[in-house]
């Protein structure tokens, strides 16, 4: 079982980027504790981090044939992003949406994901652990249905 952890932009900058917004943990270390949970898990991880939207519908459109499932924090395409929103529609695979931050509780125009209509659910608020709970359902439920 093979899953897809996209990051979208300025993702890269997690860390230092408004660490009240979105915590102290660098993606590096965030990725370190995901592939942890897949050891444990048996599944694997492909990772993936663009602050372009066509090279993350480029990495979409050559990874999810050899894919069970995808993880994807689109960061502020989110809200706007309808090529990376129809490349996640095209993969046909179960999408979990994840937000280190609180969507609902930040500005007006955070409130609205062009992404959540072809996920399956979103975690959003709960910082790094979001990506790890999101893995964390993907593998069950993928074991239970395959
Ligand atoms: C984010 C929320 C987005 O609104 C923002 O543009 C980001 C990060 C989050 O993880 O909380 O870049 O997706």
């Amino acid at each position: 079982m093979r899953f897809l952890v996209v990051n979208g932009p300025n993702l890269n900058l997690l860390g230092k980027r408004e660490p009240a917004h979105y915590g102290r943990k660098t993606l590096e270390e965030i990725k370190a504790l995901l592939e942890e949970q897949a050891r444990e898990l048996k599944v694997e991880l492909a990772f993936f981090q663009s602050n372009s939207e066509g090279a993350i519908v480029d990495f979409l459109q050559a990874q999810a044939p050899r894919a069970d499932g995808i993880i994807i924090n689109p960061g502020a395409l989110t809200h706007y992003g309808l090529s990376l929103r129809d490349a996640l529609a095209a993969t046909g695979l179960p999408v979990v949406e994840v937000h280190l931050s609180n969507i609902y509780a930040r500005e007006d125009w955070r409130h609205h994901s062009v992404m959540a209509p072809v996920a399956q659910g979103q975690i959003t608020g709960l910082g790094w652990r979001g990506y790890l709970l999101a893995l964390e359902y993907l593998a069950k439920e993928e074991k239970k249905s395959g």
